[in-house]
C-alpha cells in the first residue's frame, strides 16, 4: 500500500503501527492531497513576502521579521480528529482541519500586523473566514497573536483548489514568549504550579508594554522622518 511506502521513505513506520484500520485508511487517503497543503504554503510565503516588499518600496519599512511554515503531522491530524470526536473521514480532514497548513508571520511591531492583515484580504484568491484576534482579548495563559484562518485558490493544472491555510501574526515579543512558554510547557508536562501561571502571564504583560512603547517610538521616529522631507 502507498501508505506503507511512504512510512519507509520517512522512516516513521512504527509510530503508525498502533493506529486502527480505519485511521490508516484515512491517511492513506489523506497523503493523496498533502502536496496541495504544502502548495498551498509555498504561495501564501510568496504573497506575504511580496507584501513586505510593497510596504518596503511603498512606505520605506519593513514589516515582516521572518515567517515559518510547517504541514500538521499525520499523527497530529489524527489526534486531533479523536479529541474533538469528529468522523474519521476525508470529509472531517476537509471541513474541520483548517490549519493542517499552519504558517507564522513574526511582524517588527504591533501595527504591522494589522496592516499585513488588511493587505492579504484585498486579495481576490483568498477569502478569510475567520479571525482570532489575542492581542485585542489574550488567552488566560498570556498567548498573544492574531490567528487568521483564510482559504486560498490553488491552480493546478487546470483545477482548482480551495485550501485552507492557518496563519498566526504575531510581533517578535509575542513570538519569544510563545516560543518559551511551548518549550516550559512540553518540559513541565502540560502541569504549571498557580505562581508559574502568574507569572507567565506576567512576563506576557510585560512584553506587550515593549510591544507598545517600541511602537509608540517607532511611531515618533518615523513622523519626524516625514516632517523633515
Ligand atoms: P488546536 O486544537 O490546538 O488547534 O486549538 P484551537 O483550534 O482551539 O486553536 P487556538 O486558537 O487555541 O490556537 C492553537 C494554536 O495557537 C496552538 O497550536 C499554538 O500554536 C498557539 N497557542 C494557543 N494557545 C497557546 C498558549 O497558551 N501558549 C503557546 N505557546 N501557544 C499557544
Ligand atoms: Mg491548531
Amino acid at each position: 500500500m502507498a501508505f506503507y511506502i511512504k512510512e519507509q521513505q520517512n522512516g516513521i513506520g512504527e509510530k503508525f503501527n498502533d493506529l486502527s484500520a480505519n485511521d490508516k485508511n484515512l491517511l492513506n487517503e489523506y497523503f493523496k492531497i498533502e502536496k496541495f497543503y504544502r502548495y498551498a504554503l509555498k504561495e501564501m510565503q510568496a504573497k506575504i513576502e511580496n507584501l513586505d516588499n510593497y510596504c518596503e518600496t511603498s512606505f520605506s519599512h519593513n514589516p515582516i521579521h521572518h515567517i515559518e511554515s510547517r504541514i500538521k503531522t499525520p499523527e497530529n491530524i489524527i489526534e486531533k480528529i479523536h479529541r474533538r470526536g469528529y468522523p474519521v473521514t476525508m470529509n472531517s480532514i476537509k471541513e474541520y482541519l483548517y490549519d493542517i497548513a499552519g504558517m507564522r508571520v513574526v511582524c517588527n511591531y504591533i501595527n504591522d500586523i494589522y496592516q499585513i492583515i488588511d493587505l492579504l484580504s484585498k486579495h481576490k484568491d483568498i477569502q478569510i473566514r475567520f479571525i482570532k484576534d489575542y492581542i485585542e482579548k489574550p488567552k488566560a495563559s498570556g498567548y498573544r497573536s492574531v490567528h487568521v484562518i483564510c482559504d486560498i485558490d490553488i491552480y493546478v493544472v487546470g483545477d482548482v483548489r480551495v485550501v485552507p491555510i492557518e496563519i498566526q501574526f504575531r510581533t517578535i515579543a509575542m513570538d519569544m514568549w510563545a516560543s518559551l512558554e511551548h518549550e516550559l510547557r512540553y518540559k513541565s508536562k502540560n502541569v504549571y504550579t498557580e505562581e508559574e501561571k502568574v507569572n507567565l502571564k506576567k512576563y506576557s504583560d510585560d512584553l506587550y508594554n515593549v510591544d507598545i512603547n517600541m511602537q509608540k517610538l517607532f511611531l515618533k521616529k518615523t513622523e519626524g522622518d516625514i516632517e523633515n522631507d
